[in-house]
């Protein structure tokens, strides 16, 4: 159940919200009371999700490549001359272009998922911070993902860029107090596009392994990151809140267990 007024009067940037989870999370903010503004690189689907919102004026959907600082500078100075204001912003696009070991990756796609997954939230940050938070104040929260707490096959290089957001996490969040605070979410498994090729081939066999017994919905994000948004967070900053439906709360092959 949200809250009508939480987000009431504030001004949220989501970054990636065409779809998935940045989508969900646009759509629970703006219900909860703020007007929203949503990137993407592809301005047809990005269109789409912003005239799929009950009050569309209350959006704006901006095309920007989230591993570019221009695009950072550009979407904050839009976000202002357009609505006045940037009170929230929520590093979520990703990208995972490599998928093997470590040892194998080529420089352009760990290049790329560092551009993107971990400068990608600086830039994000510095552009909200210059444009609008350093006076005014503000709240950031980044996604990033179980995965940065684990050792996992294939996605060594994608999880370390998360394993670097919680650590940006800390670090911004002592950086911008008092008047800013940042937080993480660490989702796991999650119905959408970008992980379908992890829940499609099995859902069943992982929903068992899972306590909560289903993979997450983008919903189960959302109501989680406009809570981190609004002032029932005042005095949280600087943590990252797990979502995975207990996934990293069972035993992990460590010592001791059966
Ligand atoms: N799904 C999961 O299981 C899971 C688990 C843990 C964490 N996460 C994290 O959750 C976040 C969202 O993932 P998702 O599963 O919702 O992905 P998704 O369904 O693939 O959606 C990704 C969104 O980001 C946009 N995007 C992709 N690359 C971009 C870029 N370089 N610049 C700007 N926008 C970009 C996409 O639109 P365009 O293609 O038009 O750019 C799309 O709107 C990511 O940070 C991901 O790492 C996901």
């Amino acid at each position: 159940m949200s809250s009508p007024e939480r987000l009431a009067g504030r001004v949220i940037l989501v970054t990636g919200a065409s779809r998935g989870i940045g989508l969900a999370v646009a759509r629970r903010c703006a219900e909860e009371g703020a007007r929203v503004v949503i990137t993407g690189r592809h301005e047809e689907g990005l269109n789409q999700a912003r005239d799929a919102f009950p009050d569309p004026s209350r959006v704006l959907a901006v095309v920007a490549h989230a591993g570019s600082w221009e695009d950072a500078a550009r979407v904050a100075a839009r976000t202002l001359d357009h609505f006045g204001s940037l009170d929230g912003l929520v590093n979520n696009a990703a990208t995972n272009p490599y998928f093997g070991p470590l040892v194998e990756a080529d420089e352009a796609r760990m290049r790329k998922a560092y551009e993107v997954n971990q400068a990608g939230v600086v830039a994000a940050t510095a552009a909200a911070w210059r444009g609008w938070m350093r006076d005014h104040g503000g709240a950031v929260v980044n996604i990033a993902s179980i995965g940065g707490m684990s050792v996992e096959p294939g996605i060594g290089w994608y999880n370390a860029t998360k394993a670097a957001v919680l650590h940006l996490t800390r670090q911004l969040a002592y950086e911008l107090a008092p008047r800013v605070r940042v937080n993480a979410v660490a989702p796991g498994l999650i119905r959408t596009e970008f992980a379908r090729a992890l829940w499609e081939p099995a859902e069943g066999v992982l929903s068992q392994r899972i306590p909560l017994g289903r993979i997450g919905e983008p919903a189960d994000v959302a109501g989680a990151v406009a809570m981190l948004l609004s002032d029932d967070a005042a005095w949280i900053t600087g943590s990252t809140l797990t979502i995975d439906g207990g996934t990293t709360s069972r035993p992990s092959g460590g010592v001791g267990e059966p």
